[in-house]
């Protein structure tokens, strides 16, 4: 396993495997690696001949009120989970690296990015797409891999990458979960023992709109009204959002298209904000 920490060296050493024609697969990481992102690494080494997991905890996509100091941070840990999961390279850059003084320069997109997410926290997804920009461009992988349960974030990376013309595939993972339908997070271990037992509703709301789809359901209000009727229930969990979009542009459904439809839900429970979505 070999750890690099400059963006010189990655790129002298991503360049130096392109050049004996290995194929790159990136895994774009906050670091603090659950079961989750080791399925995003497994299935990078199918793929790939070398695999490079970046872990960085990106200021930029932080909000100034948000968790980005208490947000969990061990290197040790993750570089070892890494090498055991199929990587061969940790891209671990300080802040300092990639953004050194008097950097300047953001990658917006303008639509995808608007809604849901990016409706609550404004530059959550500016933040996203130019230290995605950056990873792309410092390594130049043949592909990178992203989880399905940051649904829009896959979104507006593609949209970035088609509207960029990054040569870059995007692969996207399934969501992995706990025992009891929780989506795999690294927000997750903020919650005691109660909180985590009234965040499941969020997946079992998910998975009954989804039951309601099978059998014949395509209002969006009727659909919407159960999900939010679930989670009040709830006396911890309070809605940000449960909104039915269309699963890559984001804009809302006017009525369920299967396969199409995305069942998006923020909710804080208590004071830990989750996310989880389902394709209808
Ligand atoms: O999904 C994440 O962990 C982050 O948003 C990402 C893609 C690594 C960018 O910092």
């Amino acid at each position: 396993m070999q750890t690099i920490t400059t963006v010189s060296e990655m790129q002298a050493f991503a360049e130096s495997l392109r050049a004996q024609g290995k194929k790159i697969g990136l895994v774009p990481t906050m670091g603090a690696l659950h079961d989750g992102h080791l399925s995003l690494i497994k299935l990078a080494a199918q793929k790939a001949d070398v695999v490079i997991v970046s872990v960085f905890v990106n200021p930029t996509q932080f909000g100034p009120s948000e968790d980005f100091n208490k947000y969990p941070r061990d290197l040790a840990r993750d570089v070892e989970l890494c090498g055991k999961t199929g990587a061969q390279v940790v891209f671990a850059p300080s802040s300092e690296e990639m953004y050194p003084k008097g950097y300047s320069t953001y990658v917006n997109e303008e639509h995808v990015a608007k809604p849901l997410e990016g409706a609550s926290r404004p530059t959550h997804f500016r933040g996203v797409t130019t230290v995605v920009a950056k990873l792309f461009n410092i390594i130049r992988p043949a592909f990178a891999v992203f989880g399905q349960k940051d649904a829009q974030q896959v979104a507006v990376i593609m949209k970035m990458t088609a509207d960029l013309n990054m040569p870059v595939e995007i692969v996207v993972a399934p969501t992995i979960r706990e025992q009891g339908g929780l989506a795999m997070s690294s927000r997750n271990r903020y919650l005691s023992t109660s909180q985590r037992e009234e965040s499941l509703a969020i997946s079992q709301a998910l998975q009954y709109a989804k039951g309601m789809v099978e059998r014949g359901e395509r209002r969006v209000d009727r659909l919407v009204a159960e999900v939010t009727h679930m989670l009040g229930q709830k006396r911890r969990v309070r809605i940000i959002y449960a909104s039915i979009v269309d699963r890559h542009s984001m804009e809302p459904a006017r009525e369920v298209v299967p396969g199409q439809s995305l069942l998006a839900i923020a909710a804080w429970v208590d004071e830990v904000r989750l996310i989880d979505n389902v394709v209808l």
